[in-house]
């Protein structure tokens, strides 16, 4: 907290805000058990919790936290014109691919909805002024494990399980640097996209 507070000057506590596309609870549930096996004995990696499994739209870094509900005003906005989202695990890859910081799950999104969505989150908080775009694309993913710091990861290997889920909802989070690392994502505001896919 402290650190948080100083990085907006005296009397302005920031907070680390995402946006992200949520996962049902039954196919968020299976593929944790899937990465739970898959990761098991490996000490070089450390699994994301199961809450935290998610689709990242937006990161937005540290904002003052007093403009979270306006974020998330914003940030929904564009949701009731949206469809939900219909996703397939596509593969299971290394991020950087020659020197791993990440493992995460790389996701088929067919109808091109995700995109769309990430695209309408992305305007809806640049017209309101709390967000500036990232110049690279958005990449449809799940990140499943980080690579403990300082560790070089082996390999990990495995096809993607199958099958595909819809997402129908988005949460903006918070997220707290935990000072061992790793992160705890505490959701502040949730909502449902409009249309059916
Ligand atoms: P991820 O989607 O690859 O896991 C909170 O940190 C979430 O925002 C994570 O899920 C993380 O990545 C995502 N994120 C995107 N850009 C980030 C950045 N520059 N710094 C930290 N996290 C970022």
């Amino acid at each position: 907290m402290a650190r948080e507070r100083a990085r907006g000057g005296a009397g302005s506590t920031q907070a680390r805000l995402f946006v992200a596309l949520d996962l049902p609870a039954e196919p968020r549930a299976q593929l944790a058990v899937w990465r739970d096996e898959l990761v098991s004995g490996r000490t070089d990696l450390r699994p994301v919790a199961v809450e935290a499994l998610h689709v990242t739209l937006v990161f937005l870094g540290y904002r003052p936290e007093h403009e979270a509900e306006a974020i998330a005003a914003s940030a929904f906005g564009p949701l009731t014109q949206l469809r939900s989202v219909l996703l397939a695990p596509r593969a299971l890859v290394g991020v950087p691919p020659r020197r791993p910081r990440l493992f995460a799950l790389d996701l088929l999104d067919a109808g091109g909805a995700a995109a769309a969505l990430q695209a309408g989150v992305s305007e809806a908080l640049e017209r309101s002024g709390h967000y500036e775009p990232e110049r690279r694309r958005f990449w449809p993913h799940v990140t499943l494990a980080r690579v403990k710091r300082d560790r070089r990861a082996d390999p990990l290997v495995a096809a993607p399980p199958e099958g595909a889920f819809e997402a129908a909802s988005v949460t903006l989070y918070r997220s707290r640097l935990r000072p061992g690392g790793g992160a705890l994502y505490e959701p502040l505001a949730c909502a449902r996209i409009g249309l059916p896919s």
